[in-house]
């Protein structure tokens, strides 16, 4: 049981006392006083080096000595037995309990956090982040490294896979709940990489350049928003500058996160990502993760000196402590210590796939040739390992279930990697499943005139191409290893040819004309096989939307030479000084389609685009001003299946791009109608002003669309709103 792991690493005699309920001795023990309130009494019995030692932790791969029974993690700091305070045992999870090199581990991964964003679903990321936060438990973490919320600013940066795509307030509300329901089973999670950690190349000392108001609107708005939904016990600042203050340090973004949202977690730092003692305490750093990586254990003596000469003042080195306490007695950690045990892969894939099922997004489908009818003589399946299974991303999210491919990754990958991981549902079993009196064949692609020959044999061709992406090195937007090729020569071959992309985000295709079905399919996790043969074959209608735009070439990027792409993929030495380089975001808020409408371009596939097996109409549109603005309309499905739509709102005033103000995703049976309401955060129209400090909604007229994606609106309509001032 975990608890008596515990009492072994603490070395203490009784597992009971440890969490005993509220007493006289015990006073933080009652839970009917704020967590805050919790975590003043329980700091003000620390010592000053159980205190300290909340506050710097280690990086256990590199620890000489591991703790006997600690699940090999990302971060470990032992905690303070004595008054109840667990060992804190971190796994990073951007998408499930991350492996970190454990030895036949077994975890569940989630798809991609893109694909779980193209759900456009609260509930199913509340159901992904309580699923992973349970095998946490289970697994004997209570700290899950999760809640990537940085938004896509490129996308060719290589964790895109990770993050929730590229606009505030849909990013914002999927992290949200993907928190939530991780909290849910009373371990903590981040929220991270605080902030603009918006690519891979040159992470470590890349300055990242941004008007402060279009800041506030744009990255810091998505992180505000998934912290008021979520409510994390901590956030992880990240490893860049931001308008030349290290993220760790830097006191106008920590300010906002502390001051402005009055959010009580604690700040931990990335892995090597502190630069200083005193100016990072200062600041609002509150904790020093992976000790080992840094150039110093600048939170350790350091520290402990700075409190001792009045450099750092007793008050702030209690704030630091009673942060990290606020996060454990706020998530209900401290009354409920992980126990581990009773994992159910198999119950826990099926939430799993209900993601994949809603996060799969049809992008072309040319007349109608899906769904495939299950009678079709013959299928070429052609490629991208579909024979094994499902790509995934790499890096220190990667999750690998049981049964996990590993092909070796490209020699240019981050040196730390583990390979090219396929989890194990592949997609020729799951397509042979649904089409059991079809000739199945399969080849590899690799040799490209064969894959040809067997798709011109074949009433139908289907061809899966991927892209591996990776944390420490930013992506191509070209598919690798020839795959646009592949895909061209199969095309030739047979008028019906499907292209399923495993990608880690947007791809060019330059075949896009020859082909005449696309389906997106990202990183789909546990169940991704099945869930791609069910969209194929229209067992479930395709209801993901692009959670970001896909460009028609890098040429329409705001920067279309990606800064320090020549630096290469990261190595383990975080000691040397990394390379200084600005990154300019002269976008601004602008991000994505906002950037896209600014600059009168037309993507490939614009944000919220996806294609559904049926129909939908949308009509009698009314909107609202005045102190808010309030848009209802009816949604109709007029096809022939049911089916889930989402319908979008987007509003702009003058002067500004038109931005998604909320959404509805519905169920809808064939001929039903839906009346949908929906009001927009004020926030998301105003403009933040950085003199008066605060959220400035200027009164005028304000556009509305009821659309199907940006930049394609179905219903128009206008509002007068009133000025209004909101808190920062
Ligand atoms: C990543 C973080 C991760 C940490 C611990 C860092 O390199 O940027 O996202 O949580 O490592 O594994």
């Amino acid at each position: 049981m975990r608890l008596f792991r515990f009492v072994q690493i603490a070395g203490l005699v009784s597992a009971v006392s440890s969490f005993a309920m509220a007493s006289d001795s015990r006073p933080w023990d009652d839970t009917k006083l704020s967590p805050a309130r919790r975590a003043e009494l329980l700091d003000g019995q620390l010592t000053d080096a159980e205190r300290l030692s909340l506050l710097h932790g280690d990086f256990p791969l590199l620890m000489p000595q591991r703790p006997a029974d600690m699940p090999l993690a990302a971060g470990y700091f032992p905690g303070v037995p004595r008054l109840g305070v667990p060992p804190l045992i971190e796994s990073d999870a951007s998408l499930g309990v991350a492996n970190a090199r454990r030895e036949n581990d077994d975890a569940t991964p989630l798809p991609s956090g893109l694909a779980l964003a193209a759900t456009w679903s609260p509930e199913l990321a509340y159901d992904g982040g309580s699923m992973i936060g349970k095998q946490a438990r289970q697994k004997g973490f209570d700290i899950l490294l999760a809640g990537g919320v940085n938004l896509v600013r490129d996308p060719r940066n290589g964790r895109n896979f990770e993050y929730v795509g590229e606009d505030p307030l849909l990013a914002g509300t999927i992290a949200g709940q993907s928190i939530l329901g991780i909290q849910s089973n009373h371990i903590v999670s981040t929220i991270k990489h605080f902030v603009l950690n918006g690519q891979e190349s040159g992470r470590h000392g890349l300055n990242a350049v941004i008007d402060p108001s279009a800041l506030r609107e744009s990255d810091l708005l998505a992180f505000q928003l998934a912290v008021e939904i979520g409510q994390p016990g901590s956030a992880m600042c990240a490893y860049n500058k931001i308008n030349g203050a290290y993220a760790c340090e830097n006191p106008e973004t920590l300010k906002a996160l502390k001051e402005d949202w009055g959010w009580r977690g604690w700040v931990m730092s990335d892995w090597g990502a502190v630069h200083s003692t005193v100016s990072a305490a200062m600041a609002g750093l509150d904790q020093e993760s992976g000790e080992q990586i840094d150039r110093e254990v600048y939170f350790g003596e350091p520290l402990k000196t700075a409190g001792e000469t009045g450099q750092i003042p007793p008050a702030r080195l209690h704030d630091m402590a009673r942060r990290v306490l606020w996060g454990l007695f706020s998530t209900g950690l401290m009354d409920h210590p992980p126990q581990s045990g009773g994992l159910d892969t198999a119950a826990d894939a099926k939430v799993s796939g209900r993601a994949a099922d809603q996060g799969i997004v049809l992008l072309k489908n040319r007349s109608d040739l899906l769904p495939l009818a299950a009678e079709a003589r013959s299928i070429a399946v052609i490629g991208g390992h579909a024979d094994v299974g499902v790509m995934s991303g790499g890096g220190s999210s990667q999750v690998i279930p049981r049964g996990s491919l590993i092909f070796p990754a490209p020699k240019d990958a981050p040196s730390w990697g583990q390979g090219e991981i396929f989890h194990p549902n592949a997609p020729l079993a799951a397509i042979k499943a649904h089409a059991a009196k079809t000739s199945v064949t399969y080849s590899d692609g690799n040799d490209i005139a064969a894959a040809a020959a067997s798709a011109s044999r074949a009433d139908v061709a289907i061809v899966f191409a991927t892209q591996w992406a990776t944390e420490g090195m930013d992506a191509s937007l070209t598919l690798p290893d020839r795959q646009d090729e592949l895909i061209r020569a199969v095309a030739a071959a047979n008028r019906r040819t499907i292209v399923v992309l495993e990608t880690g985000g947007p791809v060019l295709m330059p075949w896009l004309d020859a082909v005449p079905a696309v389906i997106e399919a990202w990183y789909p996790g546990a169940r991704g096989g099945d869930s791609i043969a069910r969209v194929l074959f229209g067992e479930i209608d395709p209801s993901g939307r692009l959670p970001v735009t896909f460009p028609r070439g890098e040429t329409q990027l705001p920067r279309p030479l990606l800064p320090g792409a020549d630096i290469g993929p990261e190595t383990l030495d975080f000691k040397t000084e990394p390379l200084h380089f600005d990154v300019v975001y002269s976008e601004g808020a602008d991000v994505g389609y906002r950037w896209y409408e600014k600059q009168k371009l037309s993507p490939l596939f614009p944000f919220g685009h996806g294609l559904s097996y049926t129909r939908f109409r949308y009509d009698r549109i009314s909107v609202q001003g005045g102190a808010g603005l309030v848009v209802a309309f009816d949604i109709t499905n007029t096809g022939k299946r049911a089916g889930f739509d989402t319908p979008q709102v987007y509003a702009g005033g003058d002067g500004q791009t038109n931005r998604l103000v909320g959404w509805r995703k519905v169920w809808l049976a064939p001929g039903e109608t839906r009346h949908l309401e929906i009001r927009a955060d004020p926030r998301l129209l105003a403009r933040f002003d950085v003199a008066q400090h605060g959220w400035n909604l200027a009164a005028g007229r304000y556009r509305v669309a009821v659309a199907k994606a940006a930049g394609a609106p179905v219903l128009t309509g206008e509002a007068a709103l009133d000025a209004a001032r909101i808190a920062p």
